[in-house]
């Protein structure tokens, strides 16, 4: 199982935070935001990682990470995404990496308190396709919402008006190689990007996605200067009591 980070946009919903630095960089507490998705890809076993960045200070990424030794990583993959493409176009950048093997993708802003380890090994043993995790959530409509019938999930939104569900897709999504394929079929979307959500609507039409409630906390850090704020005070207080155990 290969893992991707993506780590490019320009972030302008944090703007001017992102003026001069790239999101993925901004702190979480005592750690840059990308800390968190890199932990939670190697606490689940995945130590084949590539990183793709873009926009503004991409190379501060290689200052930061290296090779990876601060988690225990020999190597680290790069690529950069030149252009605002979209999170599938990113995952398109990935197709040598990928290969043959099955890829678990995470956005670079989201921040999850619980393992996916369980949901990996699963999905190794799955023959094909792709698996997504589901949280409940207050406010669906700035997320991709899912529908589900049946415990399958029978539609994604993207950032619905009416949700039809508090469903929102979290921003880890595993995938069989065929993905590169997928993303190579889609076409932009109204803002001219490739979306994360058509691909997994591609899966969701071979009849080929599975699903899993996660069930630790999860923030999407990225979305807002509140969401960032949030994700700041859930990692200080978890920290904290830690400290106090
Ligand atoms: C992206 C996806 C969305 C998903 C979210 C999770 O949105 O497009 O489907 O629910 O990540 O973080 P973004 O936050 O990039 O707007």
């Amino acid at each position: 199982m290969k893992g991707l980070i993506l780590c490019g946009g320009l972030g302008t919903r944090l703007f001017p935070l992102t003026k001069i630095t790239n999101k993925h960089l901004l702190p979480v507490y005592d750690k840059p935001m990308v800390y968190y998705p890199i932990s939670t890809l190697i606490e689940a076993g995945i130590h084949e990682i590539m990183i793709v960045t873009g926009g503004n200070n991409a190379g501060d990424f290689l200052r930061l990470l290296g090779n990876g030794s601060e988690f225990g990583l020999k190597h680290i993959n790069y690529t950069f995404q030149e252009r605002e493409g979209g999170i599938a176009e990113a995952v398109g950048l990935a197709e040598h990496f990928i290969g043959d093997d099955k890829v678990t993708v995470i956005l670079g802003d989201n921040i999850l308190d619980g393992s996916i380890k369980k949901a990996v090994q699963s999905f190794e043993k799955q023959k094909e396709g792709a698996k997504i995790f589901l949280k409940e959530v207050k406010d669906p409509a700035q997320y991709g919402v899912a529908k589900v019938e049946d415990e399958r999930i029978v539609e994604i939104v993207e950032k619905p008006k009416n949700p039809v569900s508090n469903l929102a897709v979290i921003g880890v999504y595993m995938y069989d190689s065929s993905v590169i394929d997928i993303v190579k079929s889609l076409t932009p979307s109204k803002r001219g990007e490739l979306e994360i959500t058509d691909v997994n609507n591609a899966y969701i039409k071979k009849g080929q996605m599975t699903y899993e409630i996660f069930k630790g906390w999860w923030g999407d850090a990225g979305a807002s200067v509140d969401a960032l704020f949030k994700a700041n005070e859930y990692i200080r207080e978890k920290e904290i009591k830690k400290a106090r155990n």
